[in-house]
């Protein structure tokens, strides 16, 4: 895993935003992973500036995000769909269809997974997949387990999950139980995997997720087996490994301030 140690939350963005573009530039009908949440937001800002100033185009790129709730419609304020909408798709040239967000509101759920993972094989496999961290080390909605779920499927979200997302909605109790998320293997199956971390309440996870033990109690673990990770980390949530960094446990790592 190469880490990139940056200050804060605006170089991170810049820094993510930065290695998308290049993956658009070398091939500019890539197909792109998507992630949601307070993380990714500043990447996708960087991401609209530079479509802004016409330095990167997105009319063939296609997307597929990790997950959704279950139970919201996509003009929900807090689906997943919405807010790919409202920060990235409304504000680039991506055209709409080659967007995919999976579907919390299918008839049929397990079939609407198989579609999924049927659609990104089609796609010829997601060239870069954007990632945050759960403080519990969950990458997509793959909550801690006791085993790892290889492909698009139903799961019931952490307590630790729903607590951390009841800032997004009025009501805790509205926060949705369930979720769609794409499986880890849908996630090792990507070429080339971002991993961004921003906060303190990170720090812990990230540790774990490069130095830890492989483990589905801490899904994000997966990733070791990963040739290409680049994990971008600002001061506070690279700290433990920072420290872990002076006792010569980190070796493929830039530091940027
Ligand atoms: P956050 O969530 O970006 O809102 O911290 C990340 C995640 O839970 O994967």
């Amino acid at each position: 895993m190469k880490i990139i140690f940056v200050k804060d939350y605006e170089q991170m963005s810049a820094e993510a935003g930065e290695l998308i573009a290049a993956q658009m530039k070398i091939k500019p009908n890539c197909v792109l992973g998507l992630a949601t949440g307070s993380t990714p937001e500043g990447t996708y800002e960087y991401l609209a500036n530079l479509y802004g100033s016409n330095k990167i185009d997105f009319s063939k790129v296609t997307s597929f995000n990790l997950d959704d709730y279950y139970g919201l419609a996509p003009e929900h304020e807090q689906s997943y769909r919405y807010f790919m909408n409202k920060h990235l798709f409304s504000k680039v040239n991506i055209p709409i269809e080659n967007t995919h967000v999976p579907s919390g509101i299918a008839e049929d759920i397990d079939a609407a997974c198989a579609e999924y993972d049927r659609a990104m094989e089609a796609s010829g496999g997601v060239d870069l997949q954007l990632l945050g961290i759960g403080i519990n080390g969950h990458i997509g909605f793959n909550e801690p387990d006791d085993k790892f779920t290889a492909n698009t499927h139903l799961v019931r979200l952490d307590e630790s999950t729903i607590k951390a997302n009841a800032r997004f909605f009025d009501d805790p109790k509205d926060v949705p139980k369930q979720a769609v998320s794409m499986g880890i293997k849908n996630i090792l199956q990507a070429r080339k995997i971002l991993l961004l971390a921003s906060g303190q309440n990170k720090a812990e996870a990230i540790y774990q997720t490069v130095l830890g033990p492989i483990t589905p109690s801490l899904p994000a673990s997966a990733l070791q087996l990963h040739s290409d990770v680049v994990l971008i980390v600002d001061e506070a949530a690279g700290q433990k490994l920072w420290d872990a960094k002076k006792q010569g446990k980190v070796h493929e790592y830039v530091r940027t301030f």
